[in-house]
């Protein structure tokens, strides 16, 4: 793992973008993209730029079940809000955590996948190691799946909602095969919550139970940690 060390999240959201930018000018057309706080300075910072995302596709990593695409809660949302709408993609894909049948959903997201190998993933990672929804003890060979999320991650992500009640208790999630198919992975990740996740990522055993271990094992991974992120690691 290529493992870069920053002040803050400004200067990685900044690390991210290059990321990016470096990544355009080599011919990466499908990017994979994540929600979150952790990802928006990058957001910015692309958003603040001149590139240009019009011939491009981005396949986002999960959406909550049950949340329409209008509610302030998706992630659906959240993407417009932060990028799409001032940097418009060619195409963008996220799960429909409305559909009916959700496994049938699942199966059409891996097409999608299938058909659009991503070649720049970017990552957060929950404080118990989880990448998308990829929970602690997430089969490592898992696709897209329906996932009940963790009380560690409701609580996480109750402060984005009026009510704890209101959070969501299910997400569509890209599985962690379907993550380590892309060609280049970024994971940032900041704040002092995630050092003990990202230690257990780099230097603790690959495991199903820190899903992002599982990155140890790919070939072309970048992280960008500030240094409260980093505090953890020997
Ligand atoms: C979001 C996602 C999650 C987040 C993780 C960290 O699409 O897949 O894995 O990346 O929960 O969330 P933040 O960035 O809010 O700390």
């Amino acid at each position: 793992m290529n493992i870069i060390i920053v002040k803050n999240a400004v200067e990685g959201g900044h690390e991210g973008y290059k990321l990016f930018a470096e990544a355009k000018k080599n011919g990466a057309h499908v990017f994979g993209l994540a929600t979150g706080s952790t990802p928006i300075t990058t957001y910015q910072e692309i958003v603040a730029s001149d590139l240009d995302f019009s011939d491009s596709i981005s396949i986002n990593l999960d959406e909550y079940v049950g949340l329409a695409a209008d509610n302030e809660q998706s992630y659906n949302y959240f993407m417009h809000k932060n990028l799409f709408n001032q940097k418009p993609f060619k195409q963008s894909y996220l799960p429909n955590g409305l559909a009916e049948d959700l496994e049938a959903e699942a199966k059409r997201y891996d097409k999608i996948i299938a058909d659009n190998p991503i070649d720049l993933q970017i990552l957060g990672i929950g404080r118990n190691g989880h990448i998308g929804f990829n929970e602690p003890g997430t089969p490592q060979d898992s696709k897209t799946h329906r996932v009940a999320l963790t009380q560690s991650t409701i609580d996480a992500n109750a402060r984005f909602f009026e009510h704890e009640e209101d959070v969501p208790k299910e997400a569509l999630s890209m599985g962690l095969a379907s993550i380590m198919q892309s060609k280049h992975i970024l994971l940032e990740a900041y704040g002092e919550d995630k050092a003990d996740a990202i230690k257990g990522m780099i230097e603790g055993p690959n495991t199903p139970d820190l899903p992002a271990s599982i990155l140890q094992g790919h070939g072309n991974v970048t992280v960008i940690l500030d240094e409260a992120a980093a505090s953890k690691l020997t």
